[in-house]
């Protein structure tokens, strides 16, 4: 009876994981997503408390588990929005810490009691588990603190001679450990700690040479390995949940970093090896143009005369909390009947859906975001493209210059605007390190300061609080 119960309660689970990918989809439901992710995660956990070889003698150990997790998770979920993804990864660090710790207990606790307790396809399973698990704990740790900036881990990729080797060498060694031990559990038991200490060594050395803003893209793919970790641990305790969840986590983690490198013209091997960001090109060349500038007010003109404007947010609009600003500059603009759409390029930011989530936040209608593949075709019929901290993502170089790091990478075509407006403090480039011709053309002026500040301004004189005209 309890065994049927808990079976239920795991089916009843990983239908409610499967939903909360689903719903997760949109910013319309993606609030159902999570509360669904939360009930399953509640159910597997009700469901495994009732296995009474789980509970019993153990309860203790359980309720210490859970006020430790308590304490260390509360907190976690304080962090502002834009260290989402270094926390995002020390969640990984830890479920990759628990997949191969619970690795090493089987591993030791199978030969104590039982002897020789091991099939090769259940040491196969351990052997994949304890890997990935402590590769993804200490490449988990090495990508927050890269994001986190942390001064004894440098975010900028470390490069050197021979380092791919070197790292291949380390894992080529890991795998024969594992084929060993495959092959002679017994006599091969001295190899296991061998693979731990090179699978820890490991997600260092791979996490290194990569930049930190390549980070988010690098922790998707971290993610699917510790997904990846949960499932050999389902196979090697027998337990279905671990293999359904395990798998939707490393296949939705596989998918999300394609999505990233693709929206980025990028393959797995340039963010894995590319040491991208590494090269900042030429400033002198910056230095020898000139550019427009336009102040606020002058700003509020020219949307004023504008029947449709289109806003490319991007990381600065982040960074400085503008959105509530920008939503009072949409109210204003749409209330004096002008159509006002927001573009939103699929890396816009620093996260997966970075720019929707602000936006939802101060509440801008869901029809008016729109993907970069849908708002591109009616750039040329945009009167004003008011580009508020966004910089690679409508750099036109993408398109035009075969020599660009970012060439190929898809881009919002805001250089086909009739003028665009551009909000950032100075002429510093974005992540990708480059200079942005849109900055440089014709039609385009900057207004230079703090997104929030500039907004605001711009949002109080379209009110006729200090507007012009008013
Ligand atoms: P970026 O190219 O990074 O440019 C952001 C711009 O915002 C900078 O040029 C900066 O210029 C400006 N800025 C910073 N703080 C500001 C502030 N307080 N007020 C006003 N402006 C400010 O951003 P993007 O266009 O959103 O492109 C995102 C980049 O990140 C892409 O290259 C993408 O490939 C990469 N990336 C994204 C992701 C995901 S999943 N979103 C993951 C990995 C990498 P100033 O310093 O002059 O102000």
């Amino acid at each position: 009876m309890n065994s049927t119960f808990i079976e239920v309660a795991y089916l009843v689970a990983t239908g409610l994981f499967i939903f909360s990918l689903k719903w997760m989809n949109t910013p319309r439901t993606a609030r159902r997503g999570v509360l669904s992710g939360v009930i399953a995660m509640l159910v597997a956990v009700g469901g495994t408390l009732l296995d009474p070889g789980i509970l019993a003698g153990n309860y203790k150990w359980i309720a210490l588990a859970i006020v430790l997790g308590t304490v260390f998770g509360v907190p976690l979920s304080w962090v502002p929005l834009t260290a989402v993804p270094q926390r995002t990864a020390l969640s990984h660090a830890f479920g990759g810490l628990a997949a191969g710790l619970v690795g090493v207990a089987e591993f030791y606790t199978s030969f104590g009691e039982h002897g020789q307790g091991f099939t090769p396809f259940r040491i196969g399973a351990l052997c994949l588990e304890v890997l990935l698990g402590f590769l993804t704990f200490t490449g988990s740790l090495m990508a927050a603190g890269k994001l986190q900036e942390l001064k004894f881990i440098p975010s900028r990729p470390v490069v050197y001679r021979g380092q791919n080797l070197i790292n291949f060498t380390l894992l080529g060694l890991a795998v024969l450990c594992c084929a060993l031990l495959v092959a002679n559990p017994e006599r091969f038991q001295f190899l296991f700690p061998a693979v731990i200490a090179l699978a820890l060594t490991f997600g260092v050395l791979l996490i290194l040479p990569i930049g930190g803003a390549d980070m988010p893209t690098v922790i998707s793919l971290l993610n699917s390995y510790a997904g990846l970790s949960a499932v050999a641990m389902g196979f090697v305790m027998d337990n279905k949940l671990l293999i359904t969840a395990g798998a939707l986590d490393g296949s939705s983690g596989l998918i999300l970093s394609i999505i990233m490198c693709k929206a980025m013209n990028r393959s797995f091997a340039n963010v894995l090896f590319g040491a991208f960001g590494q090269v900042q090109t030429s400033a002198g060349h910056a230095e020898a143009r000139t550019v427009k500038s336009a102040s606020p007010k002058d700003a509020v003109e020219i949307l004023e005369n504008a029947s449709f404007v289109v806003i490319v947010p991007g990381y600065g609009m982040a960074v400085a909390q503008a959105q509530h600003r920008v939503r009072e500059i949409y109210d204003e603009l749409t209330e004096r009947g002008i159509t006002v759409k927001f573009a939103i390029h699929p890396v816009a930011g620093r996260m997966p859906g970075h720019m929707n989530v602000l936006l939802a936040e101060a509440e801008i209608p869901y029809e008016d975001l729109v993907e970069m593949d849908d708002i591109n075709p009616d750039m040329s019929q945009c009167d004003v493209c008011l580009v508020i901290g966004a910089n690679d993502v409508v750099n036109p170089a993408a398109r035009n210059n075969k020599s660009s790091p970012i060439y190929g990478m898809p881009i919002i075509d805001a250089d086909k605007a009739k003028t665009v407006l551009a909000i950032k403090r100075s002429m510093n480039p974005g992540f990708a390190g480059i200079e942005n011709d849109l900055y440089f053309a014709d039609q385009t002026l900057m207004v230079f300061g703090d997104a929030k500040a500039v907004t605001g301004e711009m949002a109080r004189a379209l009110a006729g609080e200090d507007g012009p005209g008013h």
